[in-house]
């Protein structure tokens, strides 16, 4: 598993795909990176070891049912209830087909491969456990009904999961032998089956049990369970297998996860960007001029460019997300006339499987008779093939056994084995049409021998042998391989699922026919066998039907090259590609429908939608769950069966029920769950080879340790982690961590790169309507636009009298303190002037804390505790729902939840105010637009316009435009009061540029920016203050980034911090220092234009994600600093560094809990 583990997740050796822009190019690099590889052993393992367990399953069954029949039906004569069962498996398998295949198109391959087999592996299971209950509390036929349904859907959803997914991966010149290989496994599966139910009956033999019936019954438990065994390893696998390319490229539309995924599990990281790039402008050019028939007259091996000849096309997909477009199903089989290629692959399984399934050939008594060895007379229960008086029930199974390996599987081996040899070298069509006509003859043959010589023996023997080679080699295996080449990526897993439920329906009818009129039923007489002739001469009527069929509704798969002629059955034959052989029988004229039309219909808020759900982040957790959800339910059942063992007499499955076992199997199934998803974390996860504390890697309770029970140390962990694992950190199971400060850039760049945050920010902030807490790129960048006029410089710069006005009611304040000369808290001060300003922006009325008495101090403790509380969301987001139905002492119990509810509350007051105004024309009613009511006023969609998003808007952009800029203020005065000479080097610059303090107010914007030493100490204020402390997650859903000699798999979480940066000493030597010296062209006499540093200055983050209010926050902090120093003498009290020095990661930096704040004495004013 850890070579294969290994080699489907090669993260290191993928490359950047990011240099080739055109989709076109990189579907065809995809096309041509699969075509160029070998045969793929891995796919066919994955997939065959499924199909293994179907033919095991199925065929198990066939001999196990007989016994079942010896345990719980022993002296009936019908042979009913078997057929009840076998029907209920089939109509399993037709329901199993038809859904999985669909699913498999609309949802994906990957995600339903793996939840058929936990059905098969749990059904099985079922099966395993059906019992009669205490004194026949329950009816075992019901259980064995009920189970074996279920056991048909997982089998039925293997055969176009299998198929689909190895034709996927194949490259065109194996797939035939890969698929055939696939198919191959279920007659393994047979033999196996076999194998297996011999070994039981001879040991069952040996222990020489007296109580016949138990030791049967052990018997058909035994050789149905071990069929689990393979089931659980072909599980891990399927885990382990990444969606298909073509599925990625054509349906989800996600090409460079695709190729990224093709590179990986090839490991060809070589040359198809450089092949891609040298034959771009030739294919471009052929693929115009040249046409369709010559293109496909190149060799395959030096043609492949030429095969992509829909490179103008639009790509053969329906470009989004896949809907089932009544449109394009019209034009695909109707118009286009692929009904006929479907009714072809569809009929002819079907036509098979009633001919051949009608013949019963797992019938005890068929095997029996077919060997001679019948003796039975009168009417007799099916499991029974003797009955003299001294026949051993033994001798009986064994003798069905070893009748059914000779007759069903010798011929199935032989004939899957040259399927497998000759499947590429034969044309597949031809075989099909030939095996239909020769078994037509083989069955008119055995059938002229039962009505004329009434009797079989070695000859029918050798006949069915022949016939089962034929069968294998032959429709049987060409029935599956077909459909799954010859339709394309959006129907493939449809048409093929309906395909085989055809074949699936052919068998039920016939079943109940034969019920019926009794096909399979051998009593005694030659007007039995004569009929039993007739019958097979109908169905050779099915096969020749079966022959017609194939001829004029399925398409050739293969053709023929340099033009040497084609022969019957095969010559030189080149496998046509699935993208061509996809555009069905219209060739290149087959355009499908594509979303280009619908996507015009559709407004930019569902494109953004769509968008969020095909990108989330990886996250193993959800798929593993979903596995483990059904496999625990299956597992604990097993085990309580493994308890209590198996006792006819008593019902173990629903009665004697105890509460100790039933709990220790959840706690087990648990554990199991854990035990895997661990596993994967540290083993199997497209990260694990990244560097990192192996706890953080296996589980999110490392964060949560440090960030909620250590109250924000996480981002002081991931400095340490830094320290010692180098530049690029693991710190969480899905999170990878980059410390360099040149690679921001690559994290966050521009809204070119769409670039996702993860979407535990809006889990963690609780508003997930927010521009803040948005994950999807496009949907933020729809939800943003409304907002950014308000924010931009210019706008800021309009309207920086709300800000002027704030300044000069803050100077009031400030005299009243100098009156009194009490100390004040300049934290307190600072946030109620910010959250006046961002207030008076969003309702066009100001909270107006800087008129109340104590200037609300509570404000910046409130919003450091939803801060805080954010840690604890991110993991129990449902706590902000639960909390709202609490009682209100309950609640108080956690004070960040009790004050981030009130707040809630009297938002949603205010929103509805919001709403209110705009029906009665607020322009009128405020002196300057305001943001929410522009909002709601914009032409969002109704959703964007909502209560609850202006409730959520104001829940993040009320805190994050006060405290952040209110910390920054309060750290940067606290320095400059603590260094006399930066003091009077500042009062000395603003006294210079506004002689009259009483004009520092008024004075404008622009010319405070040129004060170099002002703009200075602002740098590093947002340098030393770390406002905003917490990392920023970022995801790259479809490009992988390369970081030194690591490559980050597409749909990674990767994140960088500011403040570590902040305070790297190779950057910012002596970083701990207030130094605004350091930003001045004095200070760096060789820098270039004094601007080296400001690229590694990032307070408000960066790329198309940066602070929404950078402008206004530079704003507030120029025009406060200027009007604070140019008209105060001010002096600390009791103030040190420990008080504004970073401790705590609350989203915003906050110092030591218990400081009282950076408390300043007024003690002068300046003219
Ligand atoms: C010194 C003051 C401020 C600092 C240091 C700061 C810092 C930041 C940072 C680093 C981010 C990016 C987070 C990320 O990358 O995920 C951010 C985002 C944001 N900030 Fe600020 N901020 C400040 C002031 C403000 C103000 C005054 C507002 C008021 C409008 C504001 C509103 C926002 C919003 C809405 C976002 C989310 C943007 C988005 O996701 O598109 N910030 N801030």
């Amino acid at each position: 598993m850890g070579r294969w583990g290994r080699r489907l997740y090669k993260t290191d050796r993928a490359r950047d795909f990011d240099h080739e822009q055109d989709r076109n190019i990189r579907r065809r690099q995809i096309y041509e990176t699969i075509d160029r590889q070998g045969f793929q052993w891995v796919v066919v393992l994955v997939a065959g070891v499924g199909f293994f367990l179907d033919g095991y399953t199925l065929f198990a069954s066939n001999i196990a049912l007989p016994m079942i029949a010896y345990v719980f039906w022993t002296e009936e004569v019908s042979s009913l209830k078997l057929t009840y069962i076998n029907v209920a498996t089939l109509a399993g398998t037709l329901l199993g087909q038809l859904a999985i295949g669909f699913l498999a198109d609309k949802n994906g391959r990957k995600k339903m491969y793996g939840i058929e087999l936990v059905l098969l592996i749990g059904s099985t299971l079922g099966v395993v456990m059906c019992s009669t209950g205490t004194h026949h509390s329950m009816s075992v036929l019901t259980w064995l009904i009920w189970w074996r349904t279920m056991v048909g859907i997982g089998v039925g959803g293997d055969y176009p999961l299998s198929a689909v997914i190895t034709s996927e991966f194949a490259p065109a010149k194996h797939r035939a032998k890969m698929l055939a290989t696939v198919f191959f496994m279920q007659p393994l599966g047979q033999v196996s089956g076999n194998l297996v139910s011999l070994i039981v009956v001879v040991a069952s033999k040996r222990q020489g049990e007296a109580d016949l019936i138990r030791a049967v019954d052990i018997m058909w438990r035994w050789v149905v369970a071990i069929g689990v065994v393979p089931g659980v390893v072909a599980l891990v696998f399927r885990l382990a297998i990444p969606e298909t390319p073509r599925f990625l490229i054509d349906i989800d539309d996600n090409p460079i996860k695709a190729e990224f995924d093709a590179n990986n599990l090839w490991g060809d990281s070589s040359t198809s960007s450089e092949l891609a790039r040298g034959t771009r402008r030739d294919t471009i050019h052929l693929s115009t001029t040249t046409d369709a028939n010559r293109l496909h007259d190149e060799d395959i091996a030096t043609s492949s460019v030429t095969e992509w000849d829909c490179m103008d096309d639009p790509p053969t997909t329906l470009n989004s997300n896949w809907t089932l477009s009544k449109a394009d199903i019209v034009q695909y089989f109707w118009q286009e006339g692929n009904w006929r290629t479907l009714a072809g692959t569809s009929l002819t399984w079907l036509l098979l499987d009633f001919g051949f399934y009608g013949i019963a050939l797992s019938n005890p008594h068929f095997l029996a008779k077919t060997w001679g060895s019948l003796n039975i007379s009168g009417p007799t229960p099916p499991w029974k093939t003797d009955n003299s008086p001294d026949a051993n029930i033994y001798d009986m199974f064994l003798n069905t056994s070893v009748h059914a390996l000779v007759i069903l599987n010798i011929g199935s081996v032989v004939g899957g084995l040259l399927m497998i040899f000759f499947a590429n070298r034969l044309n597949r069509v031809s075989l099909q049409k030939y095996g239909f006509l020769a078994l037509a003859a083989l069955f008119i043959a055995l059938g002229t021998m039962f009505i004329t010589v009434h009797k079989a023996g070695a000859v029918a023997v050798a006949l069915y042998i022949l016939g089962q080679l034929i069968f294998n080699f032959g429709p049987n295996a060409t029935t599956y391989i077909i459909p799954a080449e010859v339709f394309p990526t959006r129907y493939r897993g449809t048409c093929h699922g309906i395909s085989a439920a055809a074949g699936k329906l052919g068998s039920i009818l016939v079943q109940v026919f034969s019920a019926y009129y009794k096909f399979g039923s051998f009593t005694p007489g030659n007007a039995q066998t004569r009929r039993y002739g007739i019958i097979l001469i109908v169905f050779s009527i099915a096969m020749i039907l079966g022959a017609v069929v194939t001829h004029f509704w399925v398409p050739n798969v293969q053709e023929k090259v340099d033009g040497k002629p084609h022969r019957i059955l095969g010559g030189n034959t080149k496998t046509l590609t699935l993208e061509v052989l996809g555009k069905g029988r219209s060739g290149p004229r087959s355009l499908p429908v594509t979303v280009r039309q619908r996507a015009n219909q559709r407004s930019a808020y569902y494109k953004g939608r769509n968008y969020a759900e095909k990108n989330r982040p990886f996250s193993d957790t959800r798929e593993i769950r979903n596995y483990y959800l059904l496999l625990a339910g299956a597992g604990t059942i097993f085990i309580r069966f493994l308890e209590q063992p198996p006792n006819y007499s008593e019902c173990w499955v629903l009665t004697n029920y105890t509460l100790a076992p039933t709990t220790l199997l959840i706690l087990f199934s648990i554990c199991l769950y854990y035990a895997s998803v661990g596993f994967y974390r540290l083993y199997l996860s497209p990260i694990a080879k990244f560097p990192g504390p192996r706890l953080a890697a296996l589980t999110y309770w490392y964060e949560f340790y440090h960030n909620v029970l250590r109250r924000g140390q996480f981002v002081f962990e991931i400095r340490k982690m830094h320290e010692k694992y180098g530049p690029i950190v693991r710190i969480t199971p899905h999170e990878l961590h980059i410390q360099d400060k040149d690679y921001y850039d690559e994290v966050y760049p521009g809204s070119h790169k769409p670039t996702d945050k993860h979407s535990s920010i809006s889990r963690a902030l609780g508003t997930s309507l927010s521009v803040a807490s948005t994950a999807p790129h496009k949907l933020h960048k729809m939800r943003r636009a409304p907002l950014n006029p308000f924010f931009s410089k210019g706008s800021v710069l309009k309207y920086s009298g709300i800000i002027q006005t704030c300044a000069e009611k803050l100077g009031t304040r400030l005299e009243g303190f100098y009156e009194s000369k009490t100390p004040i808290d300049l934290r307190v001060a600072f946030a109620a002037l910010t959250i006046d300003v961002i207030s008076k922006y969003c309702y066009g009325e100001s909270y107006n804390s800087l008129g109340k008495p104590d200037m609300d101090p509570d404000i910046y403790r409130n919003i450091s505790s939803f801060g805080e509380l954010a840690h604890l969301l991110k993991y129990f987001p449902w706590i902000m729902t639960v909390g709202k139905f609490l009682p209100h002492w309950v609640v108080a119990l956690n004070r960040n939840l009790l004050i981030a509810l009130n707040r809630k509350e009297a938002l949603e007051v205010q929103a509805q105010a919001v709403l209110s105004d705009k029906e009665k024309g607020y322009k009128k009613k405020y002196d300057s637009p305001t943001v929410f009511h522009e909002l709601v006023n914009s032409n969002l969609p109704a959703e964007e316009k909502s209560i609850t998003r202006v409730m959520d808007e104001s829940m993040t952009l009320i805190p994050a435009g006060t405290v952040t800029t209110a910390h920054m203020l309060s750290t940067t005065s606290y320095h400059i009061l603590s260094n006399r000479h930066i003091l009077q080097r500042l009062q000395k610059e603003l006294q210079e540029a506004v002689p009259d303090s009483s004009h520092i107010t008024k004075t404008p914007l622009p010319q405070l920016e040129h004060l170099p030493y002002l703009t200075a100490i602002i740098k590093e204020g947002l340098r030393i203050s770390h406002a905003a402390v917490t990392r920023n997650p970022r995801v790259a859903p479809d490009r992988a980034l390369q970081f030194q000699d690591w490559t980050i798999p597409p749909g990674t979480t990767v994140s960088m911090t500011a403040s570590i940066l902040h305070t790297d000493p190779a950057v910012f030597p002596e970083p701990q220092k207030f130094r605004p010296e350091r930003w001045l062209q004095e200070s760096q006499p060789n820098a270039p234009a004094n601007g080296s540093l400001e690229k590694y200055l990032i307070p408000f983050g960066k790329g198309s994600r940066n602070c929404l209010g950078m402008n206004l926050a530079y704003a507030e902090i120029y025009m406060t600093l200027a009007s604070v120093f140019r008209r105060f003498e001010l002096e600390l009290y009791e103030t040190t560094s420990e008080d504004v020095d970073i401790v705590h990661d609350f989203i915003a930096g906050s110092p030591r809990l218990d400081s009282k704040g950076v408390r300043v004495v007024v003690v002068g004013k300046r003219d």
